[in-house]
């Protein structure tokens, strides 16, 4: 029994050490260690050898199959980690080719036409001396709408509704927040730009998005009228559409403005006679803007007695929408490949 045993082993390790795929293991360690195996046949045996004998036999089989075991794992793992190697070295793609079929270089993707209008915006306003700033989009109560002019249960908050985190925060309603954190930073007298993405919760249509973005300006200096802000308003626009354009200002109300406006300039699309774009007015409105009301420079520590400043909010996707023609501001989060391929 003991040689019948020991023969099996040597065997078996041999066959093992001697294959050269998983599936031939399989028969193998089936053939030895299976249900109807050479092993388990012996095992089945035992209860016809005396006490003695059969312990032994026993044991020795217990130790043979281990053995056998561990043989058929290690041999198994040799070979999946040599696949491995096989399908690394064998199986090379150079990714860094080029495409025999040139309509794949033309999928590169390309700048979203927001940004490339934010980008602009910044050349300008650098060139006009800003600095560009950077705010959160997750913004404290603060920021967003106590510092600027707006405590709580003023109506104004209505207008501007938003989405709260639970710990009381909430999603940027408006660039105006970076006012603060500007004048936190900064020391009069200073020009400061910030472009950013915003948030309302807003049922949406044609007109209106949940998400959107801005670009907020403001001036501090002395002496700052309002002919310092028409001034830079119309600059700024004459450069976004490369001619002059003609503007009017109507009375708008932003608690952190004081007098506040609405700036509309003359619809670029019909010349002013009357189109869908301006509702058959002639006048599209594009920038509210206003002279800082000294509540709002107080918050962010600045004599309002010794200094004054203007500061407007540009709408980015209405400054795109006018550029191109686009008649739905849903285009822009909408994902579509065809809409994005135009810019
Ligand atoms: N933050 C205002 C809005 O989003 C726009 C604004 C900016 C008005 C700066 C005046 C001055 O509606």
């Amino acid at each position: 029994m003991k040689e019948e045993l020991e023969k099996i082993k040597i065997n078996t390790l041999k066959e093992i050490a001697s294959s050269s795929s998983i599936d031939e293991i399989e028969s193998i360690r089936v053939r030895a260690l299976g249900r109807k195996g050479e092993l388990t046949a012996i095992l089945r045996g035992l209860s016809k050898l005396s006490h003695e004998e059969r312990s032994e036999t026993g044991k020795l089989s217990n130790e043979i199959k281990a053995a056998l075991e561990e043989a058929i794992e290690k041999r198994k793992s040799e070979m999946e980690n040599a696949a491995v190697e096989a399908m690394i070295h064998g199986d090379r793609i150079d990714l860094s080719l080029n495409s025999p079929d040139s309509t794949i270089a033309k999928k590169q993707g390309h700048i979203h036409p927001i940004s490339q209008i934010q980008y602009e915006l910044e050349d300008i306003f650098t060139s006009m001396g800003f600095e560009v700033l950077d705010g959160p989009e997750p913004e404290l109560e603060y920021y967003n709408f106590e510092a600027l002019n707006i405590p709580k249960h003023h109506p104004a908050r209505d207008m501007q509704d938003t989405f709260w985190t639970e710990d009381g925060n909430l999603l940027r309603t408006h660039t105006s927040a970076i006012q603060i954190r500007g004048m936190e930073k900064k020391t009069p007298p200073f020009k400061i730009m910030a472009p950013g993405r915003v948030f309302r919760y807003e049922s949406t249509d044609a007109s209106h998005e949940n998400t959107f973005y801005q670009v907020e300006g403001m001036m501090v200096d002395k002496d700052i009228s309002v002919a310092n802000l028409i001034y830079v308003m119309k600059e700024l626009l004459r450069q976004i559409f490369r001619q002059d354009v003609k503007v009017r200002l109507r009375p708008g109300y932003f608690p952190f403005v004081e007098p506040g406006f609405e700036l509309d300039i003359n619809c670029l699309i019909c010349g002013g006679k009357g189109c869908s774009v301006c509702k058959q007015s002639g006048w599209v409105e594009l920038l509210p803007c206003g002279l800082v009301h000294p509540n709002v420079l107080r918050f962010g520590n600045i004599d309002p007695d010794k200094w004054s400043g203007f500061a407007f909010g540009l709408g980015l996707n209405r400054l795109v929408m006018m550029r191109y023609g686009i008649t739905d501001i849903r285009h822009f989060l909408s994902g579509d490949i065809r809409f994005l391929n135009q810019f």
